[in-house]
């Protein structure tokens, strides 16, 4: 179970971090409340702060981390069962973790489709519309509907995959590991108990989160029963650091240390050329 703790290191900024999170630096756009900015009806209503923050995190400018590349030697050592993810950034494709281990519980800017008649665009269109500036419209003849990238904003439902995934998946995870998240927004925090009670559970994040006391989790639905400190606890381990420094960690105690470090390093340099080559392309 992933967050965006887990792509912090390659530059794309959190929700929730103080100073640092998204929501702390929307001052510009004057929203009504930070998460406005990723609600579906104030959307509708005004969509140009939506493609202006855009602009500043739009997918293909970033590159996976050492957590990422650790989460695909998991799959390419058949271990992974599936990776849900909280993230847009398309960073686990990036990876090239198999697509069919993904779930992108809050959707991906992977594909966009028009809000009037649904027609689908690619991620380059989208890509092209938003750096061209304004709001991408529909390019049907006389629809001129706005085309919204396929994440999930609040008051959208999650993709079908993410439900048929957790239907499958959750009773038979006996390893749960959680990277990176505040484990606050549901209903991919309560994922954490629909594991068996017997499957332990590894939480890598810079900071503890706090459990949601039973009152708040009725009236809120919020937060995750993940709680390594309660009392009698026998199989919640909370790893206090950094997600890539924790991936390493626990890469090295599985013996794949070195193999981790030299596929980070290969990659990230295959990725750099990649990128070199298609702007020198662009400019001849
Ligand atoms: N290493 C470890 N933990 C980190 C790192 C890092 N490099 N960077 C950030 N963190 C931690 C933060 O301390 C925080 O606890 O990751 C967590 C990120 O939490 P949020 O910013 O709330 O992000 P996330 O949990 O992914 O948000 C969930 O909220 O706004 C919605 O749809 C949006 O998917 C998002 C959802
Ligand atoms: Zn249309």
């Amino acid at each position: 179970m992933a967050g965006a703790g887990i792509s912090t290191s390659a530059g794309i900024p959190d929700f929730r971090s103080p100073g640092s999170g998204l929501y702390d630096n929307l001052q510009k756009y004057n929203l009504p409340d930070p998460q406005a900015i990723f609600s579906i009806d104030f959307f509708k209503e005004s969509p140009e702060p939506f493609f202006e923050l855009a602009r500043e995190l739009f997918p293909g400018q970033f590159k996976p981390t050492p957590c990422h590349y650790f989460i695909k030697m998991l799959d390419d050592k058949g271990l992974l069962l599936r990776h849900y993810t909280q993230n847009i950034d398309t960073l686990e494709r990036v990876s090239g973790l198999n697509g069919d281990k993904i779930v992108e519980a809050h959707g991906t800017f992977h594909t966009s489709h028009c809000l009037a008649c649904g027609k689908e665009y690619c991620l380059d269109w989208m890509k092209n519309e938003v750096f061209k500036g304004g709001v991408p419209k529909c390019d049907v003849e006389g629809c001129e509907g706005v085309v919204k990238p396929d994440i999930v904003f609040f008051g959208e439902a999650l993709p079908k995959r993410f439900f048929d995934c957790v239907k499958k998946d959750m009773m038979e995870c006996d390893l749960l590991i959680i990277m990176g998240t505040s484990l606050v927004v549901q209903p991919f925090a309560s994922l954490t108990s629909r594991v068996p009670d017997t499957t332990p559970r590894l939480y890598i994040n810079r900071e503890k989160s706090p459990p949601m006391d039973p009152f708040m989790d009725l009236l809120m639905g919020g937060g995750s029963d993940f709680n390594a400190d309660k009392e009698g606890n026998y199989r919640d381990v909370f790893w206090e650091g950094s997600c890539d420094d924790g991936a390493q960690a626990l890469a090295t105690l599985l013996g794949w240390g070195e193999e981790l470090k030299t596929t980070v390093k290969t990659e990230q340099a295959r990725i750099d050329k990649e990128t070199k080559d298609s702007s020198a392309a662009k400019k001849s």
